[in-house]
């Protein structure tokens, strides 16, 4: 029997007995395109070859890359657990070529690998290709000899929503063109049909193998250009394949997921779970989330709220929650990470960097202390017993708990339930407007003003007489004077008020004269020298050429002050301890 790392060596010898290049893996963090999220097959790296910016010494190449499917256009995140092939992270076998072969070789060489080499039988094997593609039709029948009924045209017959089924993009833009995908049959006794037939998403029909005839490149209005030479993109996931080959129906039943199932089993019930199902989907889960989290953050990745570190956080926090479910009541998930470099770390060393445990057990502790309690929020919502659960709720647990919303409609999709997605959106969107219109004053900072820089007193005095009024700004707006009531930025010729700037908010105080008073919530800066004041007019008016005595709130600066000294020693401190990447 083939192991998952044989299959792999097997692939990459073949290939390059062929004349191919045996190319390293990419990151999974694609070093310069921001098209993508990450790196979601093995064509990403060579994007730029296909386009024609690039050469390489070769024209042709051979990969076993790393991808991650979660987030994006191809996304997988939601499927895992729920079927038995599909991962956040998974190795992609690829063999490419630069304007060299096309497709008589890629289809030939494809079919020798897998009925010569992995001896799969030719009867289990059935393949599609695009509608029109008669050239691909032809080498498949009359050259490789497979029989008309197992080739499936996709998108001819069967309507629009098979059309674009074998036409691979990689994205919203960038090289595609029409693709021949190779299907292995896993027996009458799995439920499913063949591919194109309405019950194709059963089991027992699995792509393994998609050959990509790279033609075009997709520009960002939809229009496709022709690529300087045909080319071939291939792929085939290793996890797939070694199903396959190991007579396996579930990817998590080859050897490669069989050790580290286990350490997921030991690792729950060390923390607390018991009697845990071996066949349990959350164990499933935590196999496959554990090994994104590792790559991710190997690449140089780290949990956060935005882009790639947010869907870092959803895949490490929906393990997390999965490891909850069975019970587990201290942390585990980090200590998973020593499992996934002992099945994989000889062939990707960067598992063994120990920064990769400490990142996420920090992420494990800081999630632990919401994750119970928002459980229990999330369980009186649903109590209710109705089938759809409020987007305020989703809300309350994303902002308050930090539960991000895929995780949420994870839990009610364990009991049927829906979240309302769309009241979720507006939670969010109100959120945002509400912080938006706080920050209004600050958006104050692209006024104009022609006149003479700020003179700053505040180093040496919180108090400052005659200070005379500038200018003054109401809703963004030069004006002459303002009435009690206002809200306006007011600009004078000095000012003991430290403007917010490196990190340090701005002071709060008073401007005082017989007649008015000015309560001034915040000082930022309008121009790197000249300081706006956000004033409440209090009492009185205030208009251009008016004095005042200027009081800073002595409080709130000292206590500013001590804060943002201790910014900076904790800043000092966290690069020491954890290093020079903290910011
Ligand atoms: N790039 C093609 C795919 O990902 C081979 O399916």
């Amino acid at each position: 029997m083939f192991t998952a790392s044989e299959i792999r060596s097997t692939f990459l010898k073949f290939m390059e007995s062929k004349g191919h290049t045996i190319v390293a893996s990419s990151p999974v963090v694609p070093g310069d395109d921001p098209t993508l999220l990450f790196t979601n097959a093995g064509m990403n790296q060579f994007k730029d070859v296909f386009l024609g910016f690039d050469k390489r010494p070769y024209k042709r190449a051979t990969t076993s890359q790393k991808c991650v499917r979660a987030g994006g256009k191809h996304n997988d995140l939601e499927n895992v657990g729920y079927t038995a092939r599909h991962h956040t992270f998974f190795e992609m076998l690829g063999n490419f070529s630069f304007g060299d072969y096309f497709k008589r070789d890629a289809i030939k060489n494809a079919w020798e690998l897998l009925t010569k080499h992995f001896m799969l039988p030719e009867e289990k094997l059935w393949v599609t290709v695009y509608a029109e593609d008669d050239e691909a039709y032809d080498i498949w029948n009359k050259e490789v000899g497979v029989p008309a009924e197992r080739i499936v045209r996709i998108g001819d017959n069967k309507g629009a929503r098979y059309a674009s089924d074998n036409f691979w993009m990689m994205g919203d833009t960038g090289p595609c063109g029409p693709c021949s995908e190779i299907f292995y049959d896993h027996g009458e006794e799995v439920a499913g049909g063949p591919p194109g037939s309405p019950d194709e998403d059963g089991d027992r029909y699995i792509e393994i193998w998609n050959l990509v005839f790279m033609q075009y490149n997709r520009d960002d209005k939809g229009e496709m250009h022709l690529l300087p030479k045909p080319s071939v993109d291939t792929g085939m996931g290793l996890e797939r394949i070694s199903a396959v080959l190991q007579h396996v129906h579930s990817n998590y039943e080859i050897d490669l997921f069989q050790n580290l199932m286990k350490a997921v089993k030991e690792a729950v019930e060390a923390a607390g779970a018991e009697n845990v199902d071996p066949n349990s989907p959350s164990l499933k889960v935590i196999a496959d989330h554990i090994r994104a989290c590792s790559f991710i953050i190997a690449d140089g990745i780290l949990p956060g709220n935005e882009g790639r570190s947010y869907v870092l956080r959803r895949i490490a926090r929906r393990g997390m929650r999965h490891g909850f479910k069975l019970g587990a009541r201290s942390l585990f998930f980090n200590t998973l990470v020593k499992a996934v470099a002992k099945e994989m770390g000889q062939q990707y060393p960067e598992l063994s960097n120990p920064r990769i445990q400490e990142v996420l057990r920090q992420e494990e502790v800081r999630f632990s202390q919401t994750l119970a309690k928002g459980l229990e929020i999330l369980n009186e919502a649903l109590a209710n017993g109705e089938k759809l659960l409020s987007g305020d709720v989703a809300f309350k647990l994303h902002d308050t708990y930090g539960f991000p919303v895929d995780l949420t409609a994870d839990v009610c999709r364990e009991r049927g339930v829906a979240v309302d997605i769309e009241g979720f959106d507006a939670a969010m969107a109100k959120q945002r407007e509400l912080a938006r219109s706080q920050g209004k004053f600050k958006m104050a900072q692209g006024l104009d003003y022609a006149g003479a820089p700020t003179n700053f007193l505040g180093y040496e005095t919180l108090t400052v007489h005659g200070c005379k009024v500038e200018a003054i700004y109401k809703d963004g707006e030069i004006v002459d004077e303002a009435e009690s009531g206002d809200e306006v930025v007011v600009v004078f010729d000095k000012t003991p008020f430290y403007a917010e700037s490196g990190g340090q908010v701005g002071d709060q105080g008073q401007f005082k004269n017989k007649t008015t008073i000015l309560k001034v919530d915040d000082t930022f800066k309008i121009k790197a020298d000249v300081f706006g004041h956000m004033c409440y007019v209090a009492e009185g008016s205030v208009k251009l050429g008016d004095l005042f005595t200027a009081t800073v709130n002595e409080d709130i600066r000292a206590a500013t002050a001590r804060n943002h000294s201790v910014t900076h020693l904790m800043h000092k401190a966290l690069r020491e301890v954890l290093g020079s990447h903290v910011q």
